[in-house]
């Protein structure tokens, strides 16, 4: 496994639409697990395929944050969401290529989706609490859609300066 360098914002692959996955290939599996493995070192919950340059439609996830419980990791090709609940629920989310910036955001408290899973079958299940934002927030990704697009547009901006001020940081080190 390998861990991947994850984009940070602004980047113009984080704000374009993935294409979707015609099939499961050993290829598609080692992404997943550098995927994962990225994910977990970051340390994170989410990841999608966008944020490490690969623009297809594939995200990770494993919400499972007490200690020392089960992990549940999760890769989810082509998801879609096939339900979602009226009531909202709203969560300060972040984001790996947002790092250390929140933000509050309302979303459906509960969404039920449809995704190819790595054994080639199709998945269907009912994501609830943190599982739903994080799976709504994954999906969005894939769309080029990053949670400070929820925020006002003064915070996103702001937001926006900070993450160039530290990518020129980055590139001078
Ligand atoms: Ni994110």
């Amino acid at each position: 496994m390998t861990l991947r360098t994850i984009l940070i914002h602004p980047d113009p692959r984080l704000k374009k639409k993935a294409a979707s996955l015609s099939q499961v290939t050993s290829e598609i599996k080692r992404l997943a697990d550098d995927m994962l493995e990225t994910m977990y070192a970051a340390p994170g919950i989410g990841l999608a395929a966008p944020q490490i340059g690969v623009m297809s439609r594939l995200f990770v996830m494993d919400c499972v944050k007490e200690e020392g419980a089960t992990p549940r990791p999760m890769v989810l090709l082509n998801p879609e969401t096939v339900w979602s609940s009226e009531d909202t629920n709203t969560y300060e989310e972040g984001c790996l290529s947002i790092p250390e910036q929140y933000g509050d955001v309302e979303r459906p408290k509960t969404v039920e989706m449809r995704w190819l899973g790595l054994d080639g079958e199709l998945h269907q299940e009912r994501f609830q609490g943190l599982w739903a934002t994080c799976a709504q927030h994954e999906l969005d990704h894939l769309n080029g859609k990053l949670f400070i697009d929820y925020l006002k547009p003064l915070r996103r901006q702001l937001i926006t300066r900070k993450m160039q001020k530290l990518k020129r940081e980055q590139a001078r080190s």
